[in-house]
């Protein structure tokens, strides 16, 4: 596997790209790419680790040589939220950061499996499936908003709440990654039950865990280390998918347009991708209310990617 972080000297590619070095299968080659002078350093600093894992820094002008013969490409490069800041206030800057990248993917490793992690990811993946489109080499398989932080918080914050341990916890998480157009079917999970009041606080909790971060950092940017945590283990998942094993994870994908032209729902992994979209099954009355209120600003969001790419 030769994977690829864009944006790897930042908060979450540092830290995302530690926890590959100690995780991705032995032969497995790193490439950290970033516009700050520091990756080659990074790089450095990771090859000291003694894991059977390769890895390689480049600067700026590298992009061709960092995706050269990727499997796996991870996108954490752009700016992150400040207080005050919705994450669609970061469309302006990111979007052109993102195409760029895309541009380097559809030249280099048209056939990599993509990860989105920058936001707006509702808006970012669409430009990223756009530029595919443009080169006439989209495969929706392959183009995923990694929303996998979402899920781990809702695990996190149900154990905590219910005393249950955290590794027996699996809450679905579906719409996209903003707001409330994060939606966690609490009554999908197994083991534990809400009242209505805690069905309520715990998915508005979800839904505010990013500004609760940002908040807390106080202006020092948003999860770095929970996402780090949360695109390893989207990346294991989908390594072990192309591997040939059984493996399905949440993410934000162009599905069959039911919802939205891109939603966040379960996805069996595979050699290609997404082997098979599954239903999410059925909603309470709360979370049909919410995803049809919802469904709203998450188009809009997707809208304003697909125009970016078209005007
Ligand atoms: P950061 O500022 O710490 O790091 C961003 C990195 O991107 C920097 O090293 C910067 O040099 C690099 N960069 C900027 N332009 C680039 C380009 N054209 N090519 C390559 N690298 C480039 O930010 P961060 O905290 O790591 O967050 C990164 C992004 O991830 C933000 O947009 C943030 O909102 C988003 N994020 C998403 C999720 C999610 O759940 N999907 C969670 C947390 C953060
Ligand atoms: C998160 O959910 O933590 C990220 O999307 C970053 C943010 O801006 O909240």
């Amino acid at each position: 596997m030769k994977v690829a972080v864009l944006g790897a000297a930042g908060g979450i590619g540092q830290a995302l790209s530690l926890l590959l070095k100690n995780s991705l299968p032995a032969g497995s080659e790193l490439a950290l790419y970033d516009v700050a002078p520091v990756v080659p350093g990074v790089a450095v600093d990771l090859s000291h680790i003694p894991t059977a894992v390769d890895v390689k820094g480049f600067g700026k002008e590298d992009l061709d040589a960092a995706l050269n013969g990727c499997d796996i490409v991870l996108i954490p490069a752009g700016m992150p939220r400040k207080p005050g800041m919705d994450r669609a206030d970061l469309f302006n800057v990111n979007a052109s950061i993102v195409q760029t990248l895309a541009e380097g993917i559809v030249k280099n490793c048209p056939k990599a499996m993509v990860g989105v992690i920058t936001n707006p990811v509702n808006g970012t993946v669409p430009i990223v499936a756009e530029v595919f489109k443009k080169a006439g080499t989209y495969d929706p398989a392959r183009v995923f908003g990694v929303t996998t932080l979402d899920v781990i918080r809702a695990e996190t914050f149900i154990a905590e709440l219910k005393g249950l341990n955290v590794n027996d916890v699996k809450v679905p998480v579906i719409g996209g990654h903003s707001g409330t157009t994060i939606l966690p079917l609490l009554s999908q999970v197994e083991g534990a039950s809400f009242s209505d009041e805690e069905v309520a606080a715990l998915t508005k909790r979800i839904q505010n865990a990013g500004t609760e971060v940002v908040e807390a950092k106080a202006g020092g940017g948003s999860a770095t280390l929970s996402m780090g945590a949360a695109a390893a283990r989207f990346c294991l998942s989908l390594v072990k998918g192309m591997q040939g094993e059984d493996v399905v994870e949440y993410a934000y994908v162009e599905g069959n347009g039911e919802d939205a032209q891109f939603f966040a729902q379960p996805v069996r992994l595979g050699k290609n991708g997404v082997e098979e979209l599954l239903s999410y099954g059925e909603l309470s009355a709360f979370e049909q209310q919410a995803k049809e209120d919802m469904l709203g600003t998450l188009n809009k969001d997707i809208q304003e990617g697909i125009d970016f790419m078209n005007k």
